[in-house]
């Protein structure tokens, strides 16, 4: 865990003087995975790992950009400079500048020391915590008011925009919205939520495959997939005229037009309009402390993302049946985008040590990767962070 104060130093003998902090958590989700992008249903949590901003004015109008986990600096003169000759992580804070400075907010220049705890490329929305972390401080450092769900949907554009991934607005909301015991059952549409508190006692096991999510290629992915799904929106759309969003698509509606479609958007369809009916019945089944109905439905959706949506690969088949053979668990599934990056599960406080124990040595036996597993609670969203000088 960064110390503020630790922090505050470092950036004071970098730049010379006392910044502010900021930070911005990565997040888990429950279930609702793909669905975001089709106006559905998800069920995330912030996780206790942040990204932490440390920020303060310049004289002139540069923004000068400290990565402490790849040690690179990036500098911003020119936020319309083309994104192709930029180190890939300095997009992220790119993005956000350029698209704050676009939704008319007056900044000047900064100094920007950034380090995060979010483990990258493993599926747990490290992207969403820099770029949140960098809006919030950048908002609070000019004195603008900072408007969570505004933040949101501007970071969101920025990874559209200046990353180039379609991504939806899970992770940007989690991060400015999480709650420390609860999941969000967010509406993708409305973006109405509902906090959801986590049973007392059940622990979100997080493990890691170490198999990266390789960013670029599966960015492509990831526009692929979303490709289809508005494939299956104009198509449906056609003999369907209310049809906006494959959320408004019924599963009868769907196996009635069958033919109006090619076999994987028609499986594309069949995952998010499943997943969206399952996020539903988790977050009863939350409320309810219904530990075996979670079970089963993190298993259907795990299963439907790896033979509907396509999206999981054989690490993460073997860490979710790895971890189906252990005592304590209610609920295994793969979490985020796919492609590699991490399983969620949720386990029986008592169980934990003996969950990591097993299912460590078993992946590392068979793989030859050694996992990382991390026991998490639902956390906070981002917020400025107060130190002591
Ligand atoms: C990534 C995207 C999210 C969401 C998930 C899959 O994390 O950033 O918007 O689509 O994948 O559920």
């Amino acid at each position: 865990m960064i110390d503020p104060k630790i922090l505050a130093i470092q950036f004071k003998s970098r730049f010379g003087d006392w910044p502010q902090i900021y930070r911005a958590p990565g997040r888990v989700n429950l279930i609702g995975d793909h669905t975001d992008y089709n106006d559905g249903f998800v069920l995330p949590a912030a996780i206790g790992f942040y990204c932490w901003v440390a920020i303060s004015k310049r004289a002139d109008s540069d923004f000068v950009i400290f990565s402490e986990n790849l040690q690179d600096t990036a500098l911003v003169r020119d936020v319309q400079e083309s994104s192709g000759v930029v180190a890939k992580w300095s997009r992220y804070p790119r993005g956000v500048i350029r698209e704050l400075q676009s939704s008319e907010y007056d900044l000047r220049g900064a100094n920007i020391y950034v380090s995060s705890e979010v483990p990258m490329g493993a599926g747990l929305s490290s992207s969403a915590a820099i770029e949140v972390s960098t809006a919030y401080a950048l908002l609070g450092l000019f004195g603008h008011k900072i408007e969570p769900l505004r933040v949101a949907l501007l970071c969101q554009k920025a990874e559209n925009h200046f990353v180039g991934a379609r991504c939806g607005i899970m992770d940007q909301f989690t991060s400015c919205h999480g709650q420390t015991h609860n999941a969000l059952f967010l509406d993708c549409r409305s973006l109405e939520y509902r906090k959801i508190r986590i049973p007392d006692g059940l622990r979100l096991v997080i493990c890691n495959t170490m198999v990266q999510r390789q960013l670029s290629s599966s960015d492509s992915q990831y526009n692929t997939r979303r490709e289809e799904c508005e494939e299956g929106v104009r198509r449906l759309g056609k003999v369907l005229p209310s049809v906006r969003a494959l959320r408004d698509v019924t599963l009868a509606q769907l196996e009635k037009n069958r033919e109006l479609l090619s076999d994987a958007v028609y499986k594309r369809c069949r995952h998010v309009i499943t997943e969206n009916d399952r996020v539903g019945r988790m977050a009863s089944a939350l409320e309810t402390n219904d530990k075996l109905a979670m079970k089963d439905l993190m298993h259907a959706s795990h299963v439907s993302l790896r033979d509907d949506y396509e999206v999981s690969c054989a690490e993460l088949d073997l860490m979710v049946s790895l971890a189906a053979q252990q005592d304590g668990v209610y609920g295994s599934r793969m979490t985020g985008a796919g492609f590699g990056g991490c399983t969620v599960n949720m386990v029986l406080g008592d169980f934990v040590a003996e969950f990591q124990g097993h299912v460590s040595a078993a992946y590392l036996a068979e793989t030859g990767r050694r996992p990382e597993i991390y026991v998490c609670e639902a956390a906070d969203g981002a917020a400025a962070v107060e130190f002591k000088k």
